[in-house]
This record gives structure tokens, C-alpha cells and sequence, in this order.
């Protein structure tokens, strides 16, 4: 199947097989000409909600309670949904990108599938079924800035993935300190993903960029108006992860500050 096709499919699908649909062959013979979405479909009851306080993720200290776990997998797998369509948009809107990064990029979509699927199976076992809860649009909301293939890992791989390395450790620590093995497991899995994403986009950053600036510069002078650097990072940064996929110290000081 052709990536274009593919992406358009994961966009226009109504149900969650279609969007956690991946195909065994994928080629990319034909891949323009760029299209642009404000939104994507969505299955039935499972568009996008307003956020509100009353929906924040549970605290650490109510781990304890399966249901308030469920409530986080549940929120993770809502994100992980919106990574596989801003992914989706990234194949649809760059087809002049070097087919190396749209192969990445594709690459890191189906992991991302994988990841939905690892969430709805695991927040099964609590009783609690993908679309259950609201879903947010959240990434969606950039998705007017990301209109270059540099934009787009800043914001989503050097971003949103990036901080990621802290909080899915975070997560998986909590759920492992209340005896739930099998979620800290499934976290510990989005931890070593997630470092070869950041690790992409880090890559394709030192190739995009103006050669006269630094990574720093060109990634900090990138990002949507009202996104600052302290969005790429948790609570607590993780530099370990951050050196796994290849951050040099400088950037990790940076952050640290930040
Ligand atoms: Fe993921
Ligand atoms: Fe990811």
C-alpha cells in the first residue's frame, strides 16, 4: 500500500481497527501532492472533548485504586492515538520530504499503533474500554504550525516525545510501587520506544537545520507562540533516557534550566 493512501485511510477512519490499521508492504512511489487537515474523523464517541479540571489524571498518591490506573491508561492511550494521526498528517503534508524521514516517520507510526493497542489491552483488564472516557484534541491544537517536516519533530518527536522520557518512567515507577508489574512493564516498553523517537527526531534536527545555528537555537526558535521549553520536560528531567537517544549535555543543561 501506498503511505499516502495509508495516512489518509488512518485520518478518514471512522473505527479503531481502521485507524490501528498497518499494512504489511508499504511503498511510497507517489507521495504528493501536500494536504493539510484541521481535524480528523473520529469513531463514534470517541471525538474530541473540551478539557476541564475535573478530568485531571489522578495523583501518584491514588495509584493505589485500579481504577484511578485505568484512568491514566486511559489517557496515555489517548495520546497515543493522537501521535498516530499527527504522525498520519506529517506522511499527507510533507511528501517532498526525503523519503528517509517519511520511512521514519512511518516507522514510528505503527509503533505507535502498537502502543494504542498495549493501552486498550491493558486498561481491558480493569474493565475499562478505549473510548470510555473523554479524549482530548490536544496535539491537534499545533497542528496549524507544524508545516515543515522541522516544525513537526520539534513539536512532536524533540517536544511532546521528549517529555515523555520523564513522565512514562514516573508513571511506571508509581504503578510498579503499588504491585501493578504488568503496567510498570507496559511503561518501561513506551520508555524504550520512545527514546528511539526522540532519538529520530534528534537526528533529522542536526540535518534540517541552518548549519550557522545551534540544535538548541533551532529548535528552541521553532515552536508554536505559546510553547516553551519547559513542555519538553517533566517534573523531574531524566537525563539517562535523554543520553540514550543521543541528546548531548549541553542540550540536557539547557533543559534543566528551562
Ligand atoms: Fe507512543
Ligand atoms: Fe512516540
Amino acid at each position: 500500500m501506498e503511505m499516502k493512501e495509508w495516512a489518509t485511510r488512518i485520518l478518514s477512519a471512522d473505527t479503531l481497527e481502521e485507524k490501528l490499521f498497518s499494512p504489511d508492504i508499504l511503498t511510497d512511489q507517489d507521495p504528493g501532492p501536500a494536504q493539510f487537515w484541521k481535524d480528523p474523523c473520529r469513531p463514534p464517541g470517541m471525538g474530541f472533548q473540551r478539557h476541564t479540571h475535573k478530568e485531571k489524571l489522578p495523583a501518584f498518591h491514588e495509584h493505589r485504586n485500579p481504577d484511578k490506573r485505568a484512568v491514566c491508561l486511559h489517557r496515555f492511550a489517548g495520546h497515543e492515538l493522537l501521535a498516530v494521526e499527527i504522525m498520519a498528517h506529517a506522511l499527507v503534508a510533507f511528501p517532498d520530504a526525503p523519503p528517509h524521514f517519511r520511512r521514519g516517520v512511518a516507522n514510528t507510526l505503527r509503533e505507535e499503533q502498537e502502543h494504542v493497542r498495549l493501552y486498550i489491552a491493558r486498561m481491558q483488564t480493569f474493565g475499562l474500554k478505549f473510548g470510555d472516557l473523554p479524549l482530548y484534541r490536544h496535539f491537534w491544537a499545533h497542528i496549524p504550525f507544524l508545516t515543515s517536516p522541522i516544525r513537526y519533530i520539534n513539536v512532536m518527536s524533540l517536544t511532546f516525545e521528549m517529555a515523555n522520557l520523564d513522565f512514562a518512567p514516573l508513571y511506571g515507577k508509581s504503578f510498579a510501587r503499588v504491585g501493578d508489574e504488568e503496567s510498570a512493564k507496559l511503561m518501561e516498553r513506551i520508555v524504550e520506544d520512545e527514546i528511539s523517537h526522540v532519538s529520530f527526531g534528534w537526528n533529522w534536527l542536526k540535518k534540517l537545520k541552518q548549519p550557522e545555528i545551534s540544535e538548541w537555537e533551532a529548535w528552541s526558535q521553532e515552536l508554536p507562540p505559546l510553547m516553551t521549553p519547559g513542555r519538553a520536560r517533566g517534573f523531574i528531567v531524566m537525563e539517562e533516557n535523554r543520553r540514550k537517544a543521543g541528546i548531548p549535555q549541553e542540550w540536557i543543561d539547557h533543559i534543566k534550566q528551562a
